[in-house]
């Protein structure tokens, strides 16, 4: 299963990224997660510190993945590969660390081709954080063009689901095959009912609502790692959410 997080920025799709790794891993999964970030912070919600988090080495831009690519899965997991407190390998695809050093659109390719079966063997699932913004559906051949399903996150408003409903139309003309959207932050009582019928308005097929957690809250101020025994609720809706996509994905 090949699964792209993404949505609007500040959805959440960092955290929820996150929280799907670890119940995927407690599930005895492989996970291997691939920050797309150009702002990476995949490392610090996965439990790395940020000293940890800074020193994930980042994988060289335009790099082919596979048999007859550039380097092999395992290569690449040794070389590259860091393992996180949560129980998943992280990957480091993008990060700009110099100013006017020019697109990143070879990290882009990069992942496109990690993507394309390339890391068949050494994970049950391949989990992409992904930029706000569309772009990754726009660039040349669809950074996602591998994906099984892209989740978009949404916060409750409108322009989150929009985001959702615009991303629908162009996943489908990459041939993602499935895209379903993800309420996160639902803090007000009809903030489940606003997901439902915004989402049944625009044809965004709904994937769960996340609560609003002070937890969540609290670990993104102090960087702390979200585990199971903290926020309780968010845990059960992500683990209703993967038995959603497997039941989708068959
Ligand atoms: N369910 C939740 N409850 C409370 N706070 C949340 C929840 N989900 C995310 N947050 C908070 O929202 C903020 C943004 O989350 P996050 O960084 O995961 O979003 P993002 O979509 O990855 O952002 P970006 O677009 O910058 O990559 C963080 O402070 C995070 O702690
Ligand atoms: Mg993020």
């Amino acid at each position: 299963m090949k699964l792209g997080v993404v949505g609007k920025g500040g959805a959440g799709k960092t955290t929820v990224a996150a929280l799907l790794a670890e119940a995927y891993v407690a599930e005895g999964r492989r996970v291997v997660a691939i920050d797309t970030d150009s702002n990476p912070n995949l490392g610090i919600s996965m439990g790395l510190s940020l000293e940890e988090t800074e020193a994930v080495p980042v994988l060289p831009r335009s790099m082919l993945v596979g048999v007859q690519g550039d380097v092999t899965a395992d290569e690449l997991i040794g070389e590259y590969g860091t393992d996180t407190p949560v129980g998943a390998t992280l990957l480091s695809a993008i990060k700009v660390t110099e100013a006017g050093a020019g697109c990143t659109c070879g990290g882009h390719a990069t992942v496109r081709s990690l993507l394309s079966d390339a890391l068949a063997d050494r994970a049950d699932v391949t989990l992409i954080d992904m930029e706000a913004g569309l772009e990754h559906l726009s660039r040349s051949g669809g950074t996602l063009a591998h994906a099984d399903v892209l989740l978009v996150v949404m916060e409750p408003s409108r322009k989150g689901v929009l985001t959702a409903a615009r991303t629908l139309p162009l996943a489908e003309e990459l041939g993602i095959p499935f895209t379903v959207g993800l309420g996160n932050k639902a803090k007000r009582p009809d903030d489940r009912r606003f997901f439902e019928d915004l989402c049944a308005e625009h044809g965004v097929p709904l994937a769960g609502v996340v609560p609003h957690d002070d937890d969540v809250v609290a670990a993104g101020r102090t960087g702390r790692c979200l585990t199971a025994s903290s926020a309780p609720a968010v845990r059960a809706e992500i683990d209703a959410v993967i038995a959603h996509l497997d039941a989708l994905t068959g």
